[in-house]
């Protein structure tokens, strides 16, 4: 009789990305100072909802970068020329891109690289139907993580790389400065990078950015437990968690936190992890600089700054620096 081959029993293999996700989750889990990378918010889920929170009116960043761009879109493409290309880092929606998509009209193309692999498809299909004289490439990848870009298509073309929304405040400034670094290499010797930072401001502006009355971020932040329990083999009572974030004065940065509500056992995998009431895992750091401060460091990693823009409050900059 001739055999046949079920396929396994159980969940399905996991991939190269899945294995890193389950291994940081484990990581972050087992770490004295329990921690998991902000970067895994970013599920199809977790993109949607960061589009809410940029809706709200507590959250200042997203309606403040806008307006700066809006303002100064001209100045902004003269920086960055004809025959470039952009390349955006963490591109989300592409809201304020779209800014510039349609003020630099010759422009070689628009490369936005993201983590979120649905939502960033989604988004690049309805730019190529917005901009169907752009040329627009899609990159699902980490872009904490070596980048090939692919080659531009003459060698007069430039590479500006935009990393807008403050996604540099989700970083240490150790990260930050390795960041600032890599990029200066991928964008090359006529390189240049549009960065958009937030800045040091009053207590109660920045925690009442973090804590929505909505309660959308507390959504977005608990939306990291339900994703382990979605794509690992995991049992966690979201329920069993709560969203904090306060603003810590000393290091200039807003800390995002899960904090257990209850003395618990979570379990990711095959390891139990035993968790008191109060103790937290932290999930994200937003830090928020001065000009002089983030100049500084991307001047050490080899950038100059040659131009940059600001809201009348003094609350967000959007900086031109050049390699
Ligand atoms: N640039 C947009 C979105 C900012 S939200 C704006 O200004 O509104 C941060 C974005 O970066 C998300 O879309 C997230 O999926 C992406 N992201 C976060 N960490 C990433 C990483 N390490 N590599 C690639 N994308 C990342
Ligand atoms: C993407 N990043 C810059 C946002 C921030 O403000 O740090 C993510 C965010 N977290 C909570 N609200 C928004």
């Amino acid at each position: 009789m001739p055999s046949t081959l079920l396929p396994p029993l159980g969940r399905k293999p996991l991939s190269e990305t899945d294995l890193q996700f389950r291994d940081d989750v484990l990581k972050g889990l087992n770490s004295p100072t329990r921690a998991i990378p902000s970067k895994y918010f970013y599920d199809r889920q977790g993109s949607l909802l960061f589009d809410q929170i940029c809706e709200l009116q507590e959250y200042y960043p997203t309606r403040t970068e806008t307006a700066i761009m809006k303002h100064s879109a001209r100045m902004i493409a003269a920086c960055i020329g004809t025959n470039s290309r952009l390349v955006e880092y963490g591109s989300g929606s592409s809201l304020k891109t779209r800014i510039l998509l349609d003020q630099v009209i010759e422009l070689d193309s628009y490369l936005p690289i993201d983590i979120s692999r649905e939502h960033l498809h989604t988004t690049a299909s309805n730019l190529a139907t917005e901009y169907p004289n752009h040329v627009i490439q899609p990159i699902v990848g980490d872009f904490t993580k070596p980048i090939n870009l692919p080659k531009t298509s003459s060698a007069q073309t430039k590479t500006c790389i935009y990393f807008p929304g403050s996604t540099i405040g989700n970083f240490t400034h150790d990260e930050a400065s390795d960041l600032l670094h890599a990029m200066r290499t991928t964008a090359g010797e006529r390189g240049s990078l549009l960065i958009g930072f937030d800045l040091h401001k009053d207590k109660d502006v920045l925690e009442a950015a973090y804590n929505d009355r909505k309660g959308v971020t507390a959504r977005f932040n608990l939306n990291l437990l339900s994703r382990i329990n979605r794509e690992l083999d995991a049992q966690i009572e979201v329920a069993n968690f709560e969203h904090k974030a306060i603003f810590n004065e000393q290091v200039g940065r807003i800390e995002m936190r899960l904090r257990s509500l209850c003395n618990q056992s979570i379990r990711v995998e095959d390891q139990f992890f035993h968790i008191n009431e109060g103790d937290e895992i932290l999930t994200e750091y937003s830090h928020k600089y001065t000009v002089e401060g983030f100049t500084t460091m991307a001047d050490e990693a080899g950038w100059s700054c040659r131009a940059a823009w600001y809201d009348p409050q003094r609350y967000f900059a959007v900086m031109y620096l050049e390699a």
